[in-house]
């Protein structure tokens, strides 16, 4: 059977967008940790984290996480590396993409989200959420894309290299 492909990375790094055009291309299932857990819970995330706190949203994306490991392409939330139980679900049952963007980048793509409530704090909190996460990213990716400049077809081919 073949592994499924997590995609990892910063919120804003095109998980899903990318995710999407991946599973299209390739003819694969595919699915999304965040829309699952919204799917699951019937909530919004931003509505889950005001209403339980992150901590219970991390648990539900723990679950959904293993709930879906029968689908071929899987695109994680940016907190998906926060829990060491989840990245060793991704690391037994498939391979882990890190698309990687320059913060610069995240910023210009999020300048108006209110769906994220880990992208409201200043400009320095968020940096350094950033630069953390950049380290965790790095360390578990079995492939790092760089996604800069680059179109999403480009990045699909990319990856698409890498699993040939
Ligand atoms: C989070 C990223 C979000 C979502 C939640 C927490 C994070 O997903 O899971 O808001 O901790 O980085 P995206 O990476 O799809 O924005």
């Amino acid at each position: 059977m073949m592994k499924t492909i997590y995609l990892i990375g910063f919120m804003g790094s095109g998980k899903s967008t990318v995710g999407i055009a991946l599973a299209d291309k390739l003819e694969k299932t595919y699915v999304d940790t965040d829309q699952f857990i919204v799917d699951t819970h019937q909530q919004q995330i931003a509505d889950i984290f005001q209403e339980f706190g992150e901590n219970t949203f991390r648990n539900y994306e723990t679950n959904a996480l293993k709930e879906v490991s029968t689908y071929e392409v899987v695109s994680t939330g940016g907190g998906i590396v926060e829990k060491n139980e989840n990245l060793q679900t991704m690391q037994k049952n498939g391979l882990i993409i890190y698309l990687h963007a320059s913060f610069k980048e995240i910023e210009n793509r999020l300048e108006n989200d209110q769906t994220r409530p880990l992208w409201k704090s200043d400009d320095e909190e968020k940096l350094k959420l950033y630069l953390r996460r950049l380290s965790m990213y790095e360390k578990y990716a079995d492939h790092i894309i760089h996604t800069d400049k680059k179109t999403v077809n480009e990045i699909v081919q990319e990856i698409e290299n890498y699993i040939n």
